[in-house]
């Protein structure tokens, strides 16, 4: 785009200042910041001080709060380390937004069950004994919070089913596979209702919130989960799925989406591929690389079709990217 040359750029730049980015231009910022925890990033020390880590934090926040229109959302993924004590950086983070002179509303966490891709830590402290059994998190958080006003203004459809509507509005993130199972019972039941003549988006809706309390009370509690990346040349990236889970709760179609810790592109991968617009910050010129690759071999998911039949929206001709959802 002519006129705003910074929109679906990645900037290899400092994101404490993101002067590039209009004031007020972006819907929402998705993002996950190096953790401290010294990982073996190209251009990061990733081992400060706590205190130099918080203000290199609070500077990227106060750009992010810049950057945002009023209502737009904040979505910090953040795990917590273990530093032995315990360091619990979503309460630090959320203590930074909420002390903030700039006006942070929260609006809650939602929790990443890492599920079967976290990793095996064999750290059990006292195996089997009450001197010091250690605990392994097997889950991160997602912090959201909104500028301003919890109102997005200008907000509209966003594209998401009913379905995903319901699983994802709820704080904990549920394992895919489980996801599957809890659509095809939904399908069955829809099906049936359209049979019955009964065929409109508040029956669809109330089927599936009725399935999704019924496996509630099976015991399985919701969780966002989704496996952690891999085959990215990167140390520490986050699943494509987890910014595209946002984008479609959080914006509509054409709004923009920034991550100020772009790493590998995943969010801009997401953007593509939800036909949401994308600017980035990454300090490593070998990452921003890595992520304008992905962002060139991405694709955008093609636009949903309902076979009249079975009532699913599927579309057909490109298999890896099938967004298989129901009305
Ligand atoms: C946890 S990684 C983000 C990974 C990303 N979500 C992905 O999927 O690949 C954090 C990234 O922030 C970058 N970074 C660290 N400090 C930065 C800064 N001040 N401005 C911009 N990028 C920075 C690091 O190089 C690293 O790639």
């Amino acid at each position: 785009m002519e006129d705003q040359p910074w929109l679906d750029r990645i900037y290899c730049a400092d994101a404490r200042s993101m002067a590039d980015v209009p004031a007020g231009s972006v819907q929402l910022v998705v993002t996950s910041p190096p953790y401290n925890v010294d990982k073996d990033y190209t251009d990061h020390d990733d081992d400060l001080r706590l205190d130099e880590y918080l203000a290199m934090l609070h500077a990227v926040w106060r750009e992010c709060y810049r950057v945002l229109a009023p209502g737009g959302r904040l979505c910090v993924n953040v795990a917590n380390t273990d530093r032995k004590p315990y360091l619990s950086l979503v309460s630090l983070i959320d203590e930074q937004l909420r002390t903030s002179d700039c006006r942070w509303l929260h609006r809650g966490h939602i929790i990443w069950d890492k599920g079967a891709s976290a990793g095996i830590s064999t750290a059990w402290g006292s195996f089997g004994r009450s001197s010091n059994p250690t605990l392994r998190d097997v889950h991160e958080y997602i912090t959201v919070w909104s500028k301003d006003q919890l109102r997005l203004d200008g907000g509209g459809p966003t594209g998401i089913t009913g379905n995903e509507f319901v699983a994802w509005t709820r704080s904990i993130w549920r394992p895919e596979d489980r996801l599957k199972d809890l659509e095809r019972k939904i399908l069955a039941k829809l099906t049936d209702a359209r049979r019955r003549g009964k065929d409109d988006a508040w029956i669809a809706e109330s089927i599936a919130r009725s399935v999704w309390a019924q496996a509630a009370d099976e015991g399985s509690e919701s969780i966002w989960s989704m496996t952690t990346e891999t085959g990215v040349d990167h140390p520490a990236p986050f699943p494509e799925e987890l910014p595209r889970r946002l984008m479609l709760l959080y914006t509509k179609p054409g709004d923009v989406a920034l991550d100020p810790f772009m790493g590998s592109g995943s969010t801009a991968v997401a953007a593509v591929m939800e036909g949401r617009h994308y600017v980035g910050y990454e300090i490593s010129a070998e990452y921003c690389r890595i992520a304008e690759e992905r962002v060139e071999t991405s694709e955008v998911w093609e636009t949903s079709k309902v076979d009249p039949e079975q009532g699913v929206i599927c579309p057909s001709s490109s298999p890896g990217r099938l967004r298989p959802t129901i009305l």
